[in-house]
């Protein structure tokens, strides 16, 4: 069943198209990914699809509802982490985590409960109580990665979940998107690593100058172009300068 549905889907920035009438569905379950080079669109799709910014045209529908129209259901059904940091930078780890529940209406007894088990979920137990200030950047992805699962999302939107962890925080956020889908979250994410969409993604859309290129499995892309993803997405996107 489809969980997301887009249809004709562009967004302007005044005479920049960032992302030009797209269509996509994305099942309930999978893990769907969408690459493409730095300014591909792949944020403002993220965007459009937690309800941040609205189209400009087109339609997305979420949980089968038009997110121009129900963006509270959506968002209260959604974890979201985005690809920039926007922690409250005022508060500790554990706060930032019991504030945010607020806007899922969950009660501060609950919400402290479920924090706890959050930061400890992330590894960030020692830092429960330090400012956000004082986090490394891979500390402040994996407590971005905890407040987005805060009201038990079905569906999790992730843009570059992984970007400047260390190879071992890395495979640890793996093997929890993994478990994340084994309990049926469905998974959207963006990511400039190949390895972690071919680990990760059931399907992948390539995209580039706001336009997906093509949506497909990474092994059926793989069979399909030869070599490995990065292969097939240097030569999708004309970034190809091999033989
Ligand atoms: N708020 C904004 N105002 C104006 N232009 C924007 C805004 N946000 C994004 N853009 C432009 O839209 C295009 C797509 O940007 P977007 O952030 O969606 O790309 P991306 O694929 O996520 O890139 P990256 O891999 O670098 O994160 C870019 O040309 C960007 O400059
Ligand atoms: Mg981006």
């Amino acid at each position: 069943m489809q969980i997301i549905t887009a249809k004709g889907l562009s967004k302007d920035y005044d005479s920049l198209r960032a992302v030009d009438t797209i269509d996509f569905e994305i099942l309930e379950g999978e893990c769907f990914g969408f690459l493409g080079p730095n300014g591909a669109g792949k944020t403002t799709v993220m965007r459009m699809l937690y309800c941040f910014i609205a189209p400009t045209s087109g339609e997305i529908k979420v949980f089968g509802m038009d997110v121009t129209k129900q963006p509270s259901v959506i968002k209260s059904r959604i974890g979201v982490m985005p690809q920039d940091d926007n922690l409250d930078p005022e508060l500790t780890v554990l706060e930032n985590l019991i504030t945010y529940a607020r806007y899922f209406d969950i009660p501060r007894a609950q919400s402290a409960k479920i924090a706890a088990g959050l930061i400890e979920y992330t590894g960030l137990t020692e830092k429960t109580n330090v400012n956000i200030k004082s986090l490394s950047g891979g500390m402040k992805r994996a407590l971005l990665l905890a407040r987005a699962l805060i009201n038990n999302p079905e569906l999790l939107i992730l843009d570059e979940p992984t970007t400047g962890l260390d190879p071992h925080s890395r495979h640890n956020v793996w093997e929890k998107l993994h478990g994340l889908k084994s309990n049926n979250t469905t998974l959207i994410l963006t990511t400039h690593y190949m390895e972690e969409a071919e680990k990760l993604c059931d399907r992948v859309a390539i995209m580039d100058s706001g336009r997906i290129i093509t949506i497909d499995s990474p092994i059926h892309l793989m069979d399909t172009h030869g070599g490995n993803l990065e292969n097939v997405y240097l030569k999708l996107t004309g970034r190809w300068l091999g033989e």
